[in-house]
């Protein structure tokens, strides 16, 4: 499992906890910024990140900004992400379950913090169902 991590300035600090989690766990991980608090502009991280999933270069990505809702718009529109934007522990898991996110969007401001490593522990470990949910994301494709 090779992960790609990225992040604006609303993000930050959530994304270094989540690195830091990667780490403590041997999660191999890349790291595509922001590196400080000065502010930046989010789809700059979300399309590099997403770029690198869909190539192949990492299995899943993971972008942070205050709400989250910036990042996943911004990575929706490369074609072949499916970026979910998660707010509690069953809309994580049911993203992986039926979806096969592949990518996870996370609102610094608007989650707890501690919830939020649950989170992207539980999305890390949950896999996707297939069977009548590979019918539709097959169809999102299309
Ligand atoms: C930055 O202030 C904020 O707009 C950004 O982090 C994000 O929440 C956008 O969707």
């Amino acid at each position: 499992m090779r992960i790609a991590i990225g992040a604006d300035h609303g993000g930050f600090n959530l994304k270094e906890k989540i690195v830091k989690y990667l780490k403590d766990n041997n999660i191999e991980f890349k790291d595509f910024g922001t590196f400080s608090l000065e502010s930046c502009h989010y789809p700059q991280f979300a399309k590099q990140v997403a770029k690198e999933v869909v190539a192949g270069n990492f299995d899943k990505g993971i972008l942070v900004c205050g709400s989250g809702i910036g990042m996943s718009i911004t990575a929706n529109r490369i074609k072949g992400i499916r970026a979910a934007l998660c707010w509690d522990e069953t809309t994580t898991k049911l993203s992986r379950q039926h979806n096969n996110s592949n990518l996870l969007c996370l609102g610094e401001r608007v989650i707890d913090n501690d919830l939020a490593i649950k989170m992207v522990d539980l999305w890390i470990k949950t896999d996707f169902e297939g069977e009548r949910h590979k019918i539709r994301t097959d169809m999102i494709e299309d």
